[in-house]
């Protein structure tokens, strides 16, 4: 059968994640999407900054790119009611509120 999960190590890892921190239930929210590269963050975006912040010259580079991009930024911004919020009401009955 094959290995499913086989120990590769050519492997490169790309993630893109994303938090939300919720200060006092839904009151003050905070939206932070993480660009990391084999577990080194390259580029942040905090929607308390606003602009994107590279963490690398290369995240810098990545950074320049995507704030020439006024609606990906409000995309990214508004994440604080599209995707946090929403699921803050989705799913604190379940988590918070026990
Ligand atoms: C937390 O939020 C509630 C409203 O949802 C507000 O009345 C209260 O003052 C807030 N508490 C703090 C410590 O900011």
């Amino acid at each position: 059968p094959p290995d499913l999960c086989p120990a590769h190590t050519g492997l490169f890892q790309k993630m893109s994640k994303c938090e939300c921190h919720f200060i006092n239930g839904t009151e003050k929210v905070r939206f932070v999407l993480r660009h990391i590269y084999n577990r080194e963050q390259l580029a942040h975006f905090d929607s308390d900054v606003r602009p994107y912040v590279g963490d690398t010259p290369y995240g810098e580079q990545l950074a320049q790119y995507r704030n020439n991009d006024p609606e990906l930024l409000e995309y990214y911004r508004a994440q604080v009611d599209t995707s946090c919020r929403y699921n803050y009401d989705l799913y604190a009955p379940f988590s918070v509120e026990r």
